[in-house]
């Protein structure tokens, strides 16, 4: 089956998709130190179109007739790291809605942060997918519960056409884990370490996380531990005791994000940072690929499949 990436920053949900053995045919990414990452990553196009500009977007995305787009529109504006105002980024994910209404692909999956789900310009957006044809899965999956070893909670609107509401659901639920992924499970013994600072957004919060627990979700930015951290209650250890702690490298937060090391990080660090926070943790996309496989091929058109 044939698809293309929406919003596609460095490629994770691409990745995921390919690796289960759909064909993604091309790429649409304005942000370019993304886009090169993500051309250093894969054979087919990027385009620079600007999404927003839904009659230019359903014009080139419509020119590979897809049976599948995929794609998460930029979150900033629902996400807890966001001012929570539902703002003109949020109308991404309206524009996400109508190029799909338009192009008619046989199924499309979105993917975004948790409060998505219950935003105006999510109801505007699935207004657009029912009126298209679209049954529709709408599900919040944990990332640490579909193979990837953190904590990251993503709202996921899977649409096939002329099927009913709910159509994956059960597929959904029985393949989640029961347990949690750690970072052990997922590296196993060749960690370097046991315990790791990640940066909190306020002191109201803890920063030394176990590799015994799923990690925090991994952000667009990654600091040091900056001196005269105060500590907090909740720290997996005292840095007092264990002064060696470290935040992740750069390297060490893609492969939480599920990245396979040989994934080229292209652009600065600052650059790099940005898209392994924006990403979608490769194994949750394989999930969420591997899922729609399963339908598919109990309505009987996995020959669509590559
Ligand atoms: C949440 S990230 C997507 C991450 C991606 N799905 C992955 O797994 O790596 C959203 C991306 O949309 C891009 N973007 C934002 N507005 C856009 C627009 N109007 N047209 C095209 N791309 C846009 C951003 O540059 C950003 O890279």
């Amino acid at each position: 089956m044939n698809v293309v990436d929406l919003f596609a920053g460095c490629g994770g949900l691409s990745l995921g998709f390919a690796r289960q053995g759909f064909n993604v045919v091309g790429a649409f990414e304005f942000w370019e130190p993304a886009a090169d990452c993500y051309r250093a990553n894969f054979d087919h196009p990027v385009s620079d179109v600007d999404l927003s500009n839904v009659a230019l977007a359903v014009e080139a995305v419509g020119a590979f007739s897809p049976d599948v787009i995929i794609g998460g529109p930029p979150c900033q504006d629902f996400s807890q790291a966001g001012k929570r105002v539902e703002a003109e980024r949020a109308n991404l994910t309206q524009c996400f809605a109508e190029i799909v209404a338009v192009v008619r692909p046989r199924c499309f999956v979105m993917e975004n942060v948790e409060r998505c789900r219950s935003s105006r310009a999510f109801a505007a957006a699935r207004r657009f997918f029912k009126g298209a044809g679209y049954g529709l899965t709408e599900i919040v999956l944990d990332a640490s519960r579909c193979g990837a070893p953190q904590k990251r909670k993503r709202f996921v609107c899977l649409g096939v056409q002329g099927v009913a509401d709910g159509f994956a659901a059960e597929i959904f639920e029985s393949r989640l884990s029961k347990k949690p992924t750690t970072p052990r499970d997922y590296f196993g013994e060749s960690l370097p370490f046991e315990y790791y600072y990640r940066h909190p957004r306020n002191y109201n919060r803890r920063a030394v996380f176990s590799v015994d627990e799923p990690a925090p979700t991994m952000r667009g930015v990654n600091r040091p531990v900056p001196k005269g951290y105060p500590g907090h209650p909740n720290d997996a250890c005292s840095l007092a005791e264990r002064p060696g702690i470290r935040a992740l490298t750069t390297a060490e937060r893609a492969q939480i994000q599920t990245f396979p090391a040989d994934f080229r990080w292209v652009g600065t660090k600052t650059d790099v940072e940005q898209m392994i926070g924006n990403a979608v943790p490769v194994k949750l996309a394989e999930f969420v690929a591997e899922t729609l496989k399963i339908f598919l091929g109990k309505t009987c058109v996995y020959d669509y499949l590559v």
